[in-house]
This record gives structure tokens, sequence and C-alpha cells, in this order.
């Protein structure tokens, strides 16, 4: 008789519970809209400065989103924003392409920045960001949302407990069909497009999370009619983990992530990288023995309770923003759970997988 499988709490703290920082975003765009809403919704912090490219943008977002701080100072010039008064953190959330030189001018600044997944188009970029994050003293945090989430904690005990053995494979897929638009960013050169960068970064960032960085990268992919990535398959070896991960702008995957052992797996729910539950079984070897397992459920396993979403979304980044304001006003100048390291492990990955299909973006022609 097999006995019965416990999963761990996890070790992410209520983001309800987290200090209030006084925020700006740069680029009010699709995500920010969502991050902000997530912001006053679920933690302490609040909007205090608004940059865009037209100040009216600027003023329509910081509207939307009054709150018991106030309605948000709108801005149409980046310098005039980061000389706003008491500004203890910002967010960029403009396209990939965009990332590294707001952030670089927020940095200079010496204001703490969280940025939108992919940090940066490269790894060099990256890792010139947190070595200015350093000289200045400021916080860096790429926006990886899943790596700051309760699930993946719980994933990362269970695989670190060995109750699923050894871990020898990790899949994972993220494709979604984007009808061809040379206009929008996923397909623009100069916005950093490609299926790679925005949704392949999620099945790469699982990988890590469940294997490490590999040593070993291959892939195959297609390019669409502007040169960017379209399909891609990558595999990976992380010491004696295999990893397969699929991305693609050509198609819709299951958006599923599994991480197999040698004793048991981790079949995480569709999609993986939103907040999410998971099935942990445990296989029992011999003739008489029975697979176990164990379900963590993000309603029910989670010791606190979050505000329900008014409309039927979710308020997982949360748990970024909590991170970074807790790790902020504790003096860090990265997070232990989604750092410098684990950035760069998949920019290095993405850089290799690039070079292998054959896209380069303006500016890297060298
Ligand atoms: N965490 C997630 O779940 C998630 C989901 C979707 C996207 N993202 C990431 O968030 C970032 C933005 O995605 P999005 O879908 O919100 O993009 P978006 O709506 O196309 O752009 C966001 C904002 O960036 C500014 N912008 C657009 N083009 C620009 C340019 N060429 N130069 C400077 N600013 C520009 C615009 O604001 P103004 O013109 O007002 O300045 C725009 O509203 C991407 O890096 C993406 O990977 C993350």
């Amino acid at each position: 008789m097999t006995a019965p499988l416990t999963l761990p709490a996890t070790t992410v703290p209520d983001p309800a519970e987290a200090p209030g920082l006084r925020w700006g975003v740069i680029a009010p765009g699709g995500i920010a809209r969502n991050f902000i809403g997530t912001m006053h919704a679920a933690t302490a912090s609040r909007l205090v400065a608004v940059c865009s490219r037209s100040l009216e943008r600027a003023q329509v977002f910081a509207g939307d989103f009054e709150s018991d701080a106030g309605c948000a100072h709108a801005y149409a010039n980046i310098d005039e924003f980061l000389a706003h008064e008491g500004l203890e953190a910002v967010y960029v959330a403009s396209p990939h392409a965009q990332h590294f030189a707001l952030a670089k001018k927020v940095l200079e600044a010496g204001i703490p920045v969280v940025i939108e997944k992919p940090m940066t188009l490269n790894a060099d970029q990256a890792r010139e960001l947190f070595a200015l994050g350093r000289e200045k003293g400021a916080y860096v945090q790429e926006a990886m949302w899943s790596c700051f989430m309760p699930h993946y904690d719980v994933i990362r005990q269970v695989i670190e407990s060995g109750v699923i053995g050894e871990v020898t494979a990790v899949i994972a897929d993220h494709c979604q069909y984007f009808p061809f638009d040379p206009e929008h960013r996923l397909y623009a050169p100069e916005l950093g497009g490609g299926a790679l960068l925005d949704l392949g970064v999620y099945p790469l960032a699982f990988a890590h999370w469940a294997a490490g960085s590999p040593k070993q990268v291959h892939a195959t992919g297609t390019l669409t009619a502007t040169g960017v990535d379209e399909m891609v398959s990558i595999s990976g070896l992380s010491g004696r983990t295999v990893y397969a991960v699929q991305t693609g702008l050509g198609a819709r995957s299951s958006v599923e992530a599994h991480v197999l052992g040698t004793r048991g797996k981790i079949d995480v729910d569709s999609w993986f990288f939103m907040p999410n539950s998971f099935t942990v079984t445990q296989f029992e070897a011999g003739d008489n023995g029975e697979d176990v397992t164990e379900r963590f459920t993000y309603e029910d396993s989670l010791p606190y309770a979050l505000p329900e979403h008014p409309d039927g979304g979710n308020y997982g980044m949360a748990f970024e923003i909590a991170e970074a304001a807790r790790n902020i006003r504790a003096g860090k100048l990265e997070s232990q759970r989604w750092g410098e390291r684990d950035t760069l492990a998949v920019l290095e990955v993405m850089d290799r997988v690039r070079e292998i299909v054959g896209v380069r973006y303006p500016g890297e022609e060298n």
C-alpha cells in the first residue's frame, strides 16, 4: 500500500501584505492595464505617474486608474516623468525592443525597475541593465509573472523533495494563432517580433524553473514573411534532464507543462503559466503497487484568499508586484525567486535559438 502524498504549502506570501509603493508606468498599453488594475485590486501599491508617447493617452490611463492615492500625474516626457517626486518604482510595459533603452533611463535615474518579459531582446542587454542596477543601487526585476506565483513555488518544492524521483524530462508548449499582420508587434522585427520572445519565453522559463539552465540547445524553426520566427521546436539538455519546448504564432497548442521523473510526474493544467492547478503522480513499482496522485488546486491550496476578478480574469500579476515591493523596501537589488541568473539563462537560450533559426533584430547585426 502506497502512502498518500502530501504537497508542501506555498512559501509565497500574501500579496496584500506587501508594502505599498508609489509606482510609475511607462508605455501604458494593454498589459500595463492588467498590471495596474491588479496592483490596485490586490496590493497596497498605487500608480502615481504615467509616461506615454502621447500626453492624451497618459491622461486617459491616469484617469482610468484613479485610486485612493488620487489621480496619477500624466507625462509625455520621460525625464520629467522620472523626476516625479516620490517615485519608488517604475514598470516598463512597451514592446520588447524598447525595454532596454527605457529601463536604462529609469536606472540611470537610480529608480528601481520592473520590466515586462522578455526583459530585453538579448542576454547582453539584460546583463548591462543588471550591472547598471548594481552600480546605481537600484532593484531590477523581469516581470516573468509565473515564476512569482504560488503554483510554481510548490512545483519547485515538489521537485526538490524527490517525490517524483530524478527529473529526466520537461515538456512544455505555448503556441497561439495570430493571423499574419506585418504591422502587429508580433510580426514586426523592429518591435522584437516572433513567437520565441513573446510566447516561447514561458515554456523556456518553465523548463529552466524545473530543470535549470541547459548546457546544450538544439532548434528548428520556420520564419514569417517579415523574417521573424513563426514555429519553433527547441530541445535542450540540462544536467541529465532533457527538455522539449514548442512555440509558435501559426497554430494553437494545449499550453501544458509536464515534469517527468524516475518515480513520478507533475502535470500542470492548461494554461500552465497562468495562476493554475496541477497534479502530482507518484508511480509505485512492483506488481501490487498503485500510482498515487495529489492535486494542488489554485483556488483551495493557498493559505490566503485573493480578491475575485470582476471579469473572470486573474490577478496573477499581484505576486510579481508584491515581490518587487518587498525587495525594494528591503533594499535588495534583485529577486531570489526570479533574478539575474534566471533571466539571463533564458535569454541566452533564446539568443542561441535565434542564431540557429536565423532571426536577428535591427541593431544586432554585429
Ligand atoms: N505578462 C504578460 O502576461 C504579458 C502579456 C502581454 C504582453 N506582455 C509583454 O508586455 C509588453 C507590451 O505588450 P503589449 O501587448 O501591452 O504591447 P502594446 O499594447 O503593443 O504596446 C504597449 C505600449 O507600448 C507603447 N509603444 C508601442 N510601440 C512603441 C514603440 N515603438 N516605442 C515605444 N513605445 C511603444 C504604447 O504606449 P504609448 O504609445 O502610449 O507610449 C503601447 O500602448 C511586451 O514586452 C510583451 O511581451 C506581457
